[in-house]
């Protein structure tokens, strides 16, 4: 008989990426993916906890499980991801979800089997969360589910310690892979048919350093090199380690997308300084404008938080300034969320919801308008689009052009997964709707 299993990922792409690998490693023991947890055999919650609504977004879905693990007695429930990693949240879980049959941090993702046949024949919880020690994760053949894209680990783990993020405490001191071991996995990508490989760490511009491994910039020729037409994405670029050798090299790789994800998140001197982020307002426009002078097309994108302790109305202001000086393409705008445990959440100055709120409303319009401008200036052209998908309720095709913006155009299924000219003709807010003229 069939066992199926069921994965709710929350938090971001490596997140995504590591339900991959948990899925890899349940289809080893034999278990099928099914779409609703109902019918799942084992079901797994990889979590976030970047912001407080992504925890209660967990607890809210782990608490609706407790009536279904009634019935299904036998069914094992696992949490693992960012969550289960902070300091006292496993005894937390464990007490307030009691049913919960495995609990395993970020730092034992590898022995998830392990765990699983451990509980098959035992009644307790297994509850493991282990320290960093340093290990890079290698060896779990990941199930992908993005095809036409695939997410590669380039590095693990996070040096930087922004005083408001919860990351370096859950993931651990930055370590990165072997260029040999990406290389390698990179090629067989390209030999499996992905049209796009997108790197991934939280700050893939400091990859490698403090080895004698290649640096970044030579890590992307390398990958550039491999034959075969793919696109190169990487994220996320941190402003104080963007090189101007990198932008060279966005510059001159045809497969390396002319699109950096570059968080500013503040445009005051002073919430940088208060964020540990390590550049000035004006040593962030100076990369940007690197990145324009090699790649003048080149589109940047950003994460800006509102709403930082100490930030007055006249910082936000700067805020909006710079969001309409570096032309953004499109801004992930987030209100701060105190993290328990970061040098932030004990200065003085917390800022009032009512405040931050008024305050994210505001950006997004601007940056809303911004995005509108840009996406009408696409109208009339013809655009290089990899097929990702068929939206049912449009009944259109849809992809990205190299810069991100999402195209809907009629097509037929042949198209996923190959790369086809859109004529545009008409944007609608962020998206775009053309034609196919490639046939
Ligand atoms: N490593 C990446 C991003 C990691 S988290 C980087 O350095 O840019 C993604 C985004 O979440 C961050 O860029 C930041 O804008 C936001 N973020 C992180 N911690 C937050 C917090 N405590 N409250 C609100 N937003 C936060
Ligand atoms: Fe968090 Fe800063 Fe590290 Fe990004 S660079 S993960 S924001 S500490
Ligand atoms: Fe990602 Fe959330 Fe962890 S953003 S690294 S899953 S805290």
């Amino acid at each position: 008989m069939s066992k199926y299993y069921h994965i709710t990922t929350y938090g971001c792409q490596m997140n995504v990426h590591e339900s991959e690998k948990i899925a890899g490693i349940l289809s080893g023991l034999g278990y099928e993916s099914c779409e609703n947890a109902e019918d799942a055999d084992i079901v797994v919650f990889n979590t976030c906890c970047i912001r407080e609504n992504a925890e209660n977004h967990a607890f809210g879905n782990i608490g609706m499980l407790k009536k279904l693990k009634a019935r299904k007695k036998d069914m094992i429930i696992a949490v693992g991801g960012c969550l289960t990693q902070q300091i006292g949240k496993a005894d937390v879980l464990h007490s307030k979800f009691p049913y919960v049959d495995i609990i395993f941090g970020t730092h034992n993702l590898g022995k998830l089997k392990d765990y699983i046949l451990k509980k098959q024949t035992r009644k307790k919880a297994v509850i493991e969360i282990e320290e960093d020690c340093g290990a890079v994760c290698e060896g779990i053949e990941p199930l992908r589910t993005s095809y036409p894209n695939a997410w590669l680990n380039i590095t693990y783990g996070c040096n930087n310690f922004c005083t408001y993020c919860i990351v370096p405490y859950v993931r651990g001191r930055e370590r990165s892979r072997r260029s040999e071991d990406i290389i390698k996995e990179a090629k067989y990508l390209v030999s499996l048919g992905y049209k796009e490989i997108t790197l991934l760490g939280q700050n893939v511009n400091s990859y490698a350093n403090g080895t004698d491994d290649i640096s970044f910039p030579e890590l992307l020729k390398k990958i550039a090199a491999i034959d075969g037409k793919f696109r190169i994405r990487f994220m996320t670029s941190h402003p104080k380690d963007f090189s101007e050798e990198l932008a060279k090299v966005i510059g001159e790789e045809r497969k390396i997308c002319n699109l950096v994800h570059l968080p500013v998140q503040s445009g005051s001197d002073k919430i940088l300084k208060a964020m540990n982020r390590k550049y000035t307002v004006s040593e962030y426009m100076d990369k940007i404008g690197t990145l324009r002078k090699y790649i003048p097309d080149c589109a940047v994108t950003t994460d800006i938080i509102v709403g930082f302790p100490g930030e007055t109305e006249e910082d936000f202001l700067q805020t909006c300034e710079l969001v309409k000086t570096a032309e953004y393409s499109s801004a992930f705008t987030f209100v701060y969320s105190r993290r328990d445990g970061t040098v932030a959440s004990k200065m003085e100055g917390q800022i009032p919801e009512e405040v931050s709120k008024d305050r994210i409303m505001r950006l997004i319009e601007i940056v809303n308008a911004q995005t509108r401008g840009q996406s009408s200036e696409y109208v009339g052209k013809i655009v290089e689009i990899l097929c990702e998908g068929y939206d049912e309720k449009r009944k259109l095709y849809f992809g990205r052009d190299e810069s991100g913006k999402m195209a809907y155009f009629s097509g037929t299924a042949d198209m996923f997964g190959e790369f086809v000219n859109v004529k545009i003709g008409l944007a609608n807010g962020v998206s775009l709707f053309g034609e196919v003229i490639n046939g």
